[in-house]
């Protein structure tokens, strides 16, 4: 576990979410490149990442936020600035008026709801640029939960909803139905909204075309997303691009470490009981679903022992595997679930009244600051 001594010396407590700072330097300079050599402004999707102490090392690069709710909106205009985007699938009536104070942008997800608050953004003091959410009827998602484009989606307006006149007032359209996707999953797209919308995009101001630009994974073809993107701009020159991406902003930024608090041998493997949860702390682990990455951990092979990794919630499913390791796990020794940042810290809960992760931040000279610690006081904040 030589890995894991390091982190203990550097007084990184456990459980603990890590994001690394010379990682999220590396993932900036992808968009920074990006919005140089392509006509386009890029965002941070604060569902995928809203961790604001980090807002500071962003907004050097990225244009502005797009937030989903009335509660993101505040969060981004108070630690991000810049361009604030809001979208959600339907706004509250008593939410708008907020909304309003802090939006350079709204989209609506259905002709009815921009009816509904048409009256008060007109009369607000200084009106944002309004959207619609189109729906591309082109994903390439094939994880239900994950796919805007499904069957009787209830994400955005179809071309059979807009007939041949954009509704008044419309300057943009947002498009959202990529996920973890590459640049040929952008060019169809844009292809998909030129075939089914094309009649609409020279009164447009803005085309958003959503998150799932996964530019930051290994093996990205970044040259070719900027060719695509600089083709539709050559093409509608004066429509905006732009995108809003969050997982790719952090992608394999940070991890998730934990401390294995007890070990339990069954006659074809050994559960290992952690200090964090799966249901609680790394969610999509099990909605998804996928195993992560474990740092020290490689896949069993034939006569290897198992490890299960348990959760510390009672939730019988809670609980990762099977993964094999070099040397045996004891009580007391650290694993580190890597690529820990996007969709993990915004979507915890306290279920079970299990003790939340810390949150810190490892600088590049080696010096790690602790961020956030959670107790009893938070756990019992939201209950009553
Ligand atoms: C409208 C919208 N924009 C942006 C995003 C961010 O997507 P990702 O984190 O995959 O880049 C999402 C994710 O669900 C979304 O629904």
């Amino acid at each position: 576990m030589t890995q894991t001594i390091d982190l203990v010396l550097m007084g990184i407590p456990s459980p603990c979410f890590v994001l690394e700072e010379a990682r999220l330097e590396r993932n900036l300079r992808v968009f920074e490149r990006v919005q140089q050599e392509a006509s386009v402004k890029v965002l941070l999707a604060l569902k995928a990442f809203s961790l604001f102490p980090s807002f500071p090392f962003i907004r050097k690069t990225l244009h502005g936020t797009s937030a989903s709710s009335v509660w993101e909106a505040q969060l981004a205009a108070e630690e991000f600035g810049g361009e604030l985007h809001v979208y959600s699938p339907a706004y509250r009536d008593e939410d708008m008026p907020v909304i309003l104070t802090y939006a350079s942008h709204i989209t609506f997800n259905s002709i009815r709801q921009w009816e509904r608050f048409s009256p008060l953004v007109e009369r607000s003091p200084s009106p944002p640029s309004i959207g619609l959410r189109i729906n591309p009827q082109y994903s390439p998602v094939e994880t239900p939960l994950y796919n805007p484009c499904q069957p009787y989606t209830r994400l955005g307006v179809s071309p059979e909803h807009l007939g041949n006149l954009l509704p008044q007032g419309i300057d943009g359209f947002l498009c959202h139905n990529l996920c973890e996707s590459d640049s040929y999953a952008l060019e169809k797209t844009l292809l998909c909204i030129e075939q089914l919308f094309g009649h609409f995009l020279p009164q447009l101001k803005w085309l958003n075309l959503g998150g799932g630009h996964l530019m930051t994974r290994q093996g990205y073809n970044v040259v070719h997303a900027i060719e695509v993107l600089n083709a539709f701009h050559t093409r509608y020159p004066d429509i905006q691009l732009i995108l809003e991406p969050g997982s790719a902003i952090v992608w394999e930024t940070g991890f998730l470490l934990s401390t294995i608090r007890d070990v339990i041998i069954t006659p074809n493997l050994k559960n290992v009981i952690l200090d964090v949860s799966f249901t609680a702390h790394m969610p999509d682990c099990l909605e998804m679903p996928y195993k992560p990455v474990i740092r020290t951990a490689h896949e069993p092979e034939k006569g290897e022992v198992l490890y299960r990794m348990g959760g510390s919630s009672c939730l019988a499913g809670d609980f990762v595997g099977d993964y094999a390791f070099s040397d045996d796990l004891s009580i007391g020794d650290r694993l580190i679930f890597e690529d820990m940042m996007h969709y993990t810290i915004v979507k915890t809960t306290m279920f079970n009244g299990v003790v939340h992760p810390s949150i810190g931040f490892l600088r590049k000279d080696g010096r790690f600051e602790l961020w956030r610690q959670f107790n009893y006081q938070d756990y019992r904040a939201r209950l009553g």
